[in-house]
């Protein structure tokens, strides 16, 4: 089992990642499980599919789950979610001392950690993540939140989880789509800060997409080593170092707000060909050169992910697309930092990007076939 521990003074606490956890979850979170009664937030598709197994467990230590079971997808984070939840968390008789159990995809642990940050002024969770991109990214770091009508996850608090357990067998029943929607996020830490594994990706993402087990393993260890160096460095997202994480995002932000945050593009997508789209875009001002540019399009190209805006089907400009961006949380006193690329494995941000520039640049990005 490879632990990695997300040192964060006074509030430090591990990620295990292991084939089979959830079939021991008792045992893995012991004494976090104070009660018999163990409160645990999930969704219609993970409770059908692992639920058994999770009560299994509970059963074998004397203990019960009680379940809130959310309909899958983002709408499950909503002040509508919310309330649910928190109101029924306060019918379980949840404490502060207790620890909620977040058992689902990053929609199920941004809701319950927000929860979680709020009840009683804040009681434990533990997230046990159920898709590759909750594994590799939403389940650490301690971002929660809500989508509201201004925007997604507009709303939130950073509250650290007391433990995540990442059991890669879960992965088994993850569509294949949902897998390489994860896998973006997987091929985002090479791309950002770390060449070697960059070439990596390149020579086993497709191991990891058909669920090898070794590869998909080392590819959620890595992931999380980076994710937990970088947190452990710049929590609240102060510094700039934290910010790199977002590589592709603020791209990618504007075709989900485009194509309505729906099916047509989910958000492993939108990063994916956000991160294109951010190499691009540092190639045009001269900072990287194009050969990194085609091998970072071709490694995400050959996982089966978008890499041109013009297959969307958009029916809009590029100053449309660029007025979304007006919206992002990186936003600062009228300018939009851009995380863009100095090279593979070197994402910087720069603070003086004209958004009238990547206006034009999306303009002729609209126009490529
Ligand atoms: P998700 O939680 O909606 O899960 C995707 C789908 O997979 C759902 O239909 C779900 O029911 C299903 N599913 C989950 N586990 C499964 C399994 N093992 N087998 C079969 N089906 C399974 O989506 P996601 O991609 O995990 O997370 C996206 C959310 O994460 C977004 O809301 C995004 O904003 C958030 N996010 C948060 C952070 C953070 O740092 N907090 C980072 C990245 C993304
Ligand atoms: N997913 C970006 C972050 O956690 O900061």
């Amino acid at each position: 089992m490879a632990v990695i521990e997300v040192a964060l003074a006074g509030r430090e606490y591990d990620v295990r990642v292991e084939a089979g956890l959830l079939a021991d979850i008792a045992g893995q979170c012991g004494a976090l499980l104070r009660k018999a009664r163990v409160p645990i937030v999930t969704d219609e598709n993970v409770h059908r599919l692992w639920s058994e197994t999770v009560e299994a467990s509970l059963a074998n230590a004397g203990k019960e789950a009680r379940w809130m079971i959310h309909a899958p997808g983002e709408s499950a984070k909503s002040w509508d979610g919310l309330s649910r939840t928190v109101e029924w968390l306060l019918a379980e008789e949840v404490e502060r001392g207790d620890h909620i159990i977040a058992l689902g995809g990053g929609v199920i642990g941004d809701l319950t950690g927000f929860a979680a940050s709020m009840l009683k002024r804040g009681c434990g969770f533990v997230q046990v993540p159920t898709t590759l991109l909750a594994q590799v990214d939403s389940s650490v770091g301690g971002k929660t939140a809500i989508n509201v009508a201004a925007g997604k996850n507009l709303v939130g608090a950073f509250h650290q989880p007391s433990l995540v357990l990442a059991d890669t067998a879960v992965l088994s029943t993850l569509p294949d789509r949902e897998m390489r929607c994860g896998y973006a996020e997987v091929i985002k830490y090479g791309i950002l800060g770390d060449a070697e594994f960059f070439a990596w990706c390149e020579a086993h993402g497709t191991d990891v997409l058909a669920h090898d087990a070794t590869a998909v393993e080392l590819a959620v260890t890595k992931s999380v080593h980076a994710k937990a160096r970088i947190v452990a460095e710049d929590e609240r997202e102060t510094s700039g170092a934290r910010a790199l994480l977002n590589l592709g995002h603020t791209f990618g932000h504007s075709l989900e707000a485009e194509t309505g945050y729906s099916g047509r593009l989910l958000h492993g997508e939108a990063v994916a060909l956000g991160m294109v789209l951010a190499a691009r875009y540092s190639a045009r001002r001269g900072y990287i050169s194009d050969a990194e540019v085609q091998r970072i399009t071709a490694a995400i190209n050959s996982a089966g992910l978008p890499v041109e805006i013009s297959a969307l089907g958009l029916d809009c400009s590029g100053e449309a697309l660029a007025n979304h961006m007006l919206h992002d949380k990186k936003m600062d006193a009228g300018t939009l930092p851009f995380i863009l690329l100095r090279g593979i494995g070197e994402a910087f941000l720069d603070h003086n990007v004209a958004l009238s520039d990547i206006a034009d640049f999306l303009s002729e990005q609209l126009q490529v076939h």
